[in-house]
């Protein structure tokens, strides 16, 4: 029985570390806390999408032959010398998985879709790049300048929270970090295509979001779980409704006269809750799945 007990806990922790290693998961944001924690928002075009690899090191291996050489013959085992060469490796590993701790190594360019020269292929990228045409500064106007060209760099791979789905010639909406004099988007800030969101939200990164920004929490909360009564200084956001998430197209938080944080939105917010309730009793009945 210990022994079954014991089996339990290392598969479970085996997955957390599979789990951990593989992919990447965010917290939900509604686009108006997308806006208020985001160094920038703008609108913008991509115009080229590239994966930056690092540039080759002259002979790595070659010092390390010779550092068993000179260790032997010095008869110091080179536990100084060892420790360079470790954090190299682990260095470009780090580099690889999470932009933060990336070093300032030379680089080589691959437009994304194209092969890496054979010499890379050891190598992972060390990040996706892409270049866009800014059309509209919604914040972070002293990150960016209007109508110019900017890069802007993300994970190469999605499980290292890398948005790697950008299409060239494509308008998109795209919030995210200022990092090491770099502008950077992950897939837990926000991207979508320009045409894909609402004038509510197209009025709430243009003047609505940004009045509201530090005044009320935006707390995501599901179905049956979310508090009935309201809770003071928070909209609750219900995950459940996937296909209506009213909230988010149609509504901003903010505050009412008597200080109560609520979702506030006009006739489209009030219809899609509507839509919402209607689908949530049709799904009791059972008509939809
Ligand atoms: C807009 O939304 C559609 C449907 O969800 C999606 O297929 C398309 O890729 C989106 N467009 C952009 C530019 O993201």
């Amino acid at each position: 029985m210990h022994l079954s007990v014991l089996v339990c806990l290392l598969v479970a922790m085996l997955v957390c570390l599979v789990q951990d290693s593989i992919s990447c998961s965010c917290q939900p944001s509604h686009p108006q806390d997308h806006f208020c924690r985001s160094a920038y928002v703008i609108r913008a075009r991509v115009t080229t999408k590239e994966l930056i690899y690092p540039e080759p090191q002259p002979e790595p291996m070659a010092e390390s032959s010779s550092f068993s050489e000179v260790s032997f013959s010095d008869s110091d085992w080179g536990i100084d010398n060892e420790g360079p060469i470790m954090d190299q490796s682990e260095g470009l590993l780090a580099a690889s998985m999470n932009l933060a701790a990336m070093p300032r190594l030379p680089q080589v360019r691959v437009p994304a879709g194209l092969q890496a020269p054979q010499y890379m292929e050891e190598n992972r990228p060390i990040k996706l790049e892409y270049t866009v045409k800014v059309e509209k500064i919604y914040k972070g106007d002293d990150l960016l300048m209007p109508k110019s060209t900017a890069k802007i760099a993300t994970a190469a791979i999605d499980a290292a929270c890398g948005v790697t789905d950008l299409e060239v010639g494509q308008v998109y909406v795209l919030a995210g970090t200022f990092y090491n004099a770099e502008l950077r988007i992950s897939s837990c800030n926000w991207k979508e295509g320009y045409k894909n969101i609402t004038k509510r939200q197209r009025q709430g990164i243009k003047h609505t979001y940004k009045l509201q920004c530090g005044k009320c929490e935006i707390s995501p909360c599901y179905g049956r779980y979310c508090p009935t009564e309201p809770v003071p200084d928070v909209c609750m956001w219900d995950l459940s409704h996937l296909r209506d998430d009213c909230e988010s197209q149609y509504a901003y938080c903010s505050r009412d006269g008597s200080g109560q944080c609520f979702w506030n939105g006009k006739t489209d917010m009030r219809r899609c809750i509507r839509r919402r309730a209607k689908g949530r009793t049709q799904s009791r009945g059972g008509f939809m799945p």
